[in-house]
């Protein structure tokens, strides 16, 4: 299950992505919002992010103008490793390496077709582990004040 939520900034790209999940028969959950009235980005990026913090789902996507500030609140929540993409590279990697559980587009920077193309990278790409995995161990460390150097 996929956790899926924009604000205004991010509708168009977010009905892009989902449209694209429902043709590929990805299960998903949308947060909202569903208009284009200006609403406030912490709201769904915390509930997107705490749907993927509790395990009710197992990756999210969310969407706002840049794709900064829903990545900014997304990191406050404990579990989550939120990364915002602009490019094919940077979708795949921060899988590969980062093993990051929720990504982050901007609408106001990326076009639809971009934005599909880097969710479909994102759900799509494994965790290359190893060495990766240390460093990730370090992040969760330092989450919970035990990163020890
Ligand atoms: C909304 O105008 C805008 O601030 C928001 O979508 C986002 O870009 C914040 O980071």
């Amino acid at each position: 299950m996929i956790a899926i939520g924009c604000d205004h900034g991010g509708l168009e790209i977010k009905n892009a992505i989902v449209a694209y999940m429902e043709k590929a028969g990805v299960e998903f959950k949308d947060f909202g919002t569903y208009t284009e009235d200006s609403v406030d980005y912490p709201e769904y990026a915390y509930k997107v992010a705490t749907a993927v913090a509790k395990g009710e789902c197992e990756k999210g996507i969310i969407c706002c103008g840049t794709g900064i500030g829903v990545a900014i609140v997304a990191n406050k929540v404990k579990g989550v490793r939120a990364a915002t993409v602009t490019n094919e590279f940077c979708a795949e990697m921060t899988r590969r390496h980062n093993d990051s559980n929720v990504v982050t587009m901007g609408g106001r920077v990326i076009d639809c077709e971009t934005a599909v193309r880097l969710a479909d990278i994102f759900l799509n790409t494994p965790f290359d582990g190893d060495r990766h995995t240390r460093r990730v161990d370090m992040i969760t460390q330092i989450e919970n004040g035990e990163f020890d150097i």
